[in-house]
């Protein structure tokens, strides 16, 4: 493919990672087509309205509609002959025994090879075990049904370009990338790669060889699922050591800061607390252990990642207990749905397991969360146990406790001598470790944190 100023792109999957990725690319300049097979959330685009939050995308969805640089659509034989490149953004998510789905970009597959009509390069952004990607080329390069032979002109090349953006922080990702892995089996599609993220390059001042790690696509599939488990396998360490910490009187912030400081280590991910979740960590992790597996290499140390992840609802359950062994009719204000700040996504949030556990103990529970209220409500439903408040300190009124889930920051801005004055009993039990222990316990409040 020569090097062209007027590609056109388009997006397979307007989820989490495709709708960002499409809008980005349209901001840099690219015509976009946003194909999805949901039609209410084509619809919903269409009109500019955004099925889930993610900050900017919002503004940048209305932009680009209006610039005619982004249009959605929901015929994907169209889109595929209007693109040069091709983007799989579908999800991939888990079996029950851990390992990954890939089905949706399969079926993907087979129906962009039915419409390919001239050569194309496909891009999979979606996270997947090591050797989809040659899965997929060998889907698509396969004749159709009722054709013989693939003719020569109609070949693609796969290319991966593993996504490693952060949810709630999607467009600050994709405008700011700490890296942009690219696996290809054939280098000469390096430059039409280079050409196609040179506007971002050119935005930010920044030149090719800066972000861009060229690699194979196996080695580009490894990264993603190994990235995702060095961060959980950090977490489950902090949150180990954590746990002696609480045993024997010591701090795990101190503990954290300390061995963080080395720049070996490194600070970020070092938080101990009720554990990590969301769509990303715990099914690449699962997907990560399955592929050791298939392979034939031990990969245990992440099972333990997990059991440990797995372990830190029961820690923080049994330190409420503890304090406030009959849980029945205890009245508990929540601060906190999401998996973390910044977003609506509550699935796998170890606030949702929490929940549930109290429940089960026939706790009443007074929710709050910023952002994910109206996505609890929609996925989760709601029971006699449970109500939802309009801001942290009506979710406290008459509380036996406030438990800490999430760390939004405007928790740690709250009035705590309005909090004192309407809780039943002031017990703050912060599963994140994020209010300032003195400052909250001078305040006349009993506090527990995990491990502070
Ligand atoms: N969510 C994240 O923060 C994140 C970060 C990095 C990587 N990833 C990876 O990116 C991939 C996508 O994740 P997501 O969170 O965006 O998923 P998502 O569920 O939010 O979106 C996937 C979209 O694909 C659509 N879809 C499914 N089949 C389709 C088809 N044949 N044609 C067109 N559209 C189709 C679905 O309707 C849905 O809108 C996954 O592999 C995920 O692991 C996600």
């Amino acid at each position: 493919m020569n090097h062209k100023t007027n590609m056109t792109l388009a997006v397979f999957g307007l989820g989490h990672v495709g709708l960002p990725t499409a809008l980005g690319f349209a901001d840099l300049g690219w015509n976009v087509i946003g194909v999805d097979s949901d039609r209410s959330k084509v619809e919903s685009l269409t009109k500019g309205h955004v099925p889930f939050f993610e900050d900017g995308v919002d503004s940048l969805l209305k932009k680009h509609l209006k610039s005619d640089k982004f249009v959605v659509s929901s015929d994907s034989n169209w889109a595929v002959n209007q693109a040069d490149i091709l983007f799989i953004c579908v999800a991939t998510p888990e079996y029950k025994d851990g390992s990954a789905d890939i089905s949706q970009i399969e079926n993907l597959a087979y129906q962009l090879r039915d419409s390919i009509k001239s050569y194309k390069i496909v891009i999979q952004k979606s996270t997947t075990p090591v050797n989809t990607a040659e899965k997929i080329r060998i889907i698509l390069s396969q004749p159709k049904e009722n054709e013989e032979v693939q003719s020569a002109d109609k070949f693609v090349d796969v290319v991966v370009i593993p996504e490693f953006l952060r949810e709630g922080k999607a467009i600050e990702d994709f405008f700011n990338p700490q890296r942009i892995v690219v696996g290809l089996d054939d280098m000469s599609l390096k430059e039409t790669i280079i050409n196609l993220y040179m506007p971002l390059f050119q935005k930010i001042g920044k030149e090719e060889q800066d972000l861009m790690i060229f690699t194979d696509t196996r080695s580009a599939e490894i990264s993603k699922n190994a990235a995702n488990s060095f961060l959980a396998t950090k977490l489950s360490f902090i949150n180990m050591v954590s746990d002696l910490c609480l045993k024997v009187g010591a701090n795990i912030d101190s503990v954290s800061r300390s061995i963080g400081a080395d720049p070996r280590i490194g600070t970020d991910f070092l938080k101990a607390g009720i554990g990590y979740g969301g769509e990303c960590l715990p099914k690449d992790l699962n997907s990560f252990i399955d592929s050791g597996k298939t392979n034939g290499v031990n990969f245990s140390i992440l099972e333990e990642v997990q059991k440990v992840n797995d372990n830190r609802v029961t820690v923080y359950l049994s330190q409420i207990k503890d304090t406030l062994p009959n849980l029945k009719d205890m009245s508990f204000a929540v601060w906190g749905l999401a998996f973390k700040p910044n977003t609506d996504e509550i699935r796998n949030s170890p606030a949702i397991n929490i929940i549930n556990k109290l429940i089960e103990e026939y706790a009443k529970l007074r929710l709050y969360d910023p952002l994910a209220m109206p996505v609890f409500k929609n996925q989760i439903g709601t029971s006699e146990l449970i109500s939802f408040a309009s801001d942290p300190i009506d979710a406290a009124v008459d509380s036996n406790g406030v438990l800490i889930l999430t760390d939004w920051p405007q928790f740690k801005e709250q009035d705590l001598s309005k909090l004192f004055q309407v809780m039943k009993t002031p017990i703050i039990f912060d599963g994140r470790n994020m209010l300032d222990r003195d400052f909250v316990t001078e305040s006349g409040f009993e506090y527990y944190g995990l491990g502070i």
